[in-house]
C-alpha cells in the first residue's frame, strides 16, 4: 500500500493509472473504519483496477460547536486494516492543503442540503460536497462507494455529480449494523456502556415504523407518534427528527405508498447518531 500525501502527486498517480487503462475505484472515509467502510473498501476492490481510500477529518463539514477536535483518529490501527485489505492507495492529505486559511470556494447542492440533517447542521453537506468535489478533482476516480447510512449524503452527491457533470459513477451500499441492529458508526464510539445499550432503541423504532407502514397503517401521525414516545422512553435521547420521505427528493411524504425513506437522527450523550430504512408501503 502506497501512503500519498502530496494532492499533486496523487493527481500524477491517478493520472499515470488512467493512462494505463486501468479503473479507479474511490472510497473517501474520515478514518475511524469500521466494517460499513470495509465493505465499501471491498465492493471497490471488486469493481475497479485500482483502490484508493483517503483518510480526511474534513474541518468544514463541522460546525462551531461540533466534534471536529474530538472525532476519533486511530491512524496506526486504520493503516493496519487497509494492508489487510491491499489497497493500493492511502490518500491522507493535510489539513492545510485541502482547506488552506485562505480558502473560499464551495458548492453547494440547493434545497436537498437544506432538508432533514441540514436543519440542524446547516453548513454540513455544503462542506461534504465541497471536499468531495475537491477529492474527485484530485483522485479522478471512475467509480465512487458511499454507504446507505448516510442516506442524505449519498442523495446529495449524486445529485452534485450530475449537475455538475463528473464522470464518475456512485456506488451505494446497504449500512452494516451491530449484532443487535445498531448502524455501525464511528461516532458510536463515544457512548458509555449504558449509551450503548440506549442507542439500539433507534433501530427499533425504524422496524417499528416499518412494521406499521409494511402492514397498511395509512396515518402517518399515529405511527409518528408511536416512534416518538418509543424513542422517548429511553432516558438520555433526545430525537432531533423522524421523518417519512420520498427516497430520491428527500421531500416529506404524508401519503403513505411506495418506497419510503424513514430517517432519523438523535443526540445521546455526546454523540448524534442518524439512521434509516426504505421501506414499501401497501
Ligand atoms: O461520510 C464521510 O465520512 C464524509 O462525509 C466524507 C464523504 C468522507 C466527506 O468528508
Amino acid at each position: 500500500m502506497r501512503i500519498i500525501k502530496d494532492l499533486e502527486e496523487m493527481q500524477m498517480y491517478s493520472f499515470k493509472t488512467r493512462c494505463r487503462g486501468k479503473t479507479i475505484g474511490f472510497v473517501p472515509t474520515m478514518g475511524c473504519l469500521h466494517e460499513g467502510h470495509l465493505s465499501l473498501v471491498e465492493a471497490a476492490k471488486k469493481k475497479a483496477d485500482v483502490v484508493v481510500v483517503s483518510i480526511f477529518v474534513n474541518p468544514i463539514q463541522f460546525g462551531p460547536s461540533e466534534d471536529y477536535k474530538e472525532y476519533p483518529r486511530p491512524l496506526a490501527t486504520d493503516k493496519g486494516l487497509l494492508e489487510h485489505f491491499d489497497i493500493d492507495v492511502l490518500f491522507l492529505p493535510e489539513a492545510n492543503k485541502i482547506t488552506p486559511d485562505n480558502f473560499s470556494s464551495y458548492i453547494e447542492v440547493d434545497k436537498l442540503s437544506k432538508k432533514m440533517c441540514g436543519r440542524a447542521r446547516p453548513a454540513y453537506f455544503r462542506g461534504v460536497t465541497t471536499i468531495v468535489a475537491k477529492f474527485f478533482n484530485i483522485v479522478c476516480p471512475d467509480f465512487t462507494f458511499f454507504g446507505e447510512k448516510d442516506y442524505q449524503q449519498q442523495i446529495i452527491i449524486k445529485k452534485m455529480v450530475k449537475d455538475l457533470g463528473f464522470a464518475i459513477k456512485i456506488i451505494t451500499l446497504p449500512t452494516v449494523r451491530e449484532f443487535d441492529g445498531l448502524a455501525m458508526s464511528s461516532r458510536n464510539q463515544y457512548l458509555s456502556v449504558k449509551e450503548r445499550e440506549q442507542a439500539i432503541i433507534l433501530y427499533k423504532a425504524l422496524c417499528l415504523a416499518r412494521q406499521e407502514i409494511e402492514s397498511g397503517e395509512k396515518n402517518d401521525h399515529k405511527i409518528l407518534l408511536r416512534v416518538r414516545s418509543l424513542i422517548g422512553s429511553v432516558p438520555n435521547i433526545r430525537l432531533d427528527y423522524v421523518v417519512f420521505a420520498d427516497p430520491e427528493t428527500l421531500d416529506e411524504v404524508k401519503t403513505l405508498r411506495g418506497k419510503i425513506l424513514v430517517a432519523l437522527a438523535a443526540y445521546i450523550g455526546k454523540a448524534r447518531l442518524i439512521d434509516n430504512l426504505i421501506v414499501n408501503a401497501k
